[in-house]
């Protein structure tokens, strides 16, 4: 397994960013700023972007691993690569996901935990309805955890 910045062309991979979060143009509010790394284990496996939010919090803006090879731990890998990587650099890793059964339990089951929730965000900030297992997000959710 490897990790590797994806430095230029980040949007080679917007398929997987699309599947964390489904509207380009949010995706385009942080991927310059943020920094891109991409799991290989043999091939492509798993995406992230991260950002700086200042006060020492390091933000998990976009998280997705390729559909086929979801479930295997790449997920849980990326998120534990990235707290060794940025520890000492930051104090706080943090993610805003929505009230989705299908991210909620991953975050938690990777020792997050819910620190506070901005109501209608995924109301007042794209230009579709987002639902995610048959349930409309609203509000986003967001979880941190030491590093
Ligand atoms: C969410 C996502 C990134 C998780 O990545 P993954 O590689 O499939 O996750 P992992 O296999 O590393 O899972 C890690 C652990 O979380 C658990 N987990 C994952 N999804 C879960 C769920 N919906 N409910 C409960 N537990 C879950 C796994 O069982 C695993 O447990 P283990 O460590 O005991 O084996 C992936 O499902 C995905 O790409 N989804 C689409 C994009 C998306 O929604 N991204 C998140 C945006 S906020």
């Amino acid at each position: 397994m490897q990790i590797k910045a994806v430095t230029e062309n980040k949007k080679q991979h917007l398929d997987l960013l699309l599947l964390a979060d489904e509207q380009e143009s949010m995706i385009d509010r942080y991927l310059e700023r943020g920094t891109m790394y991409a799991l290989y284990d043999g091939g492509l496996r798993s995406v992230c972007v991260v950002t700086d939010e200042g006060g020492g919090v390091l933000e998990v803006k976009n998280l997705a691993t390729t559909p086929q090879f979801q479930g295997r731990g790449y997920g849980r890998q990326m998120l534990a690569w990235l707290a060794d990587f940025y520890h000492g650099a930051y104090q706080i890793m943090q993610v805003g996901t929505g009230d989705s059964p299908l991210t909620l339990p991953f975050y938690q089951h990777c020792g997050f935990q819910i620190t506070h929730i901005v109501k209608d965000f995924f109301v007042n900030n794209y230009d579709h309805p987002i639902y995610e297992a048959g349930k409309q997000l609203r509000d986003m959710i967001y979880l941190q955890k030491e590093i």
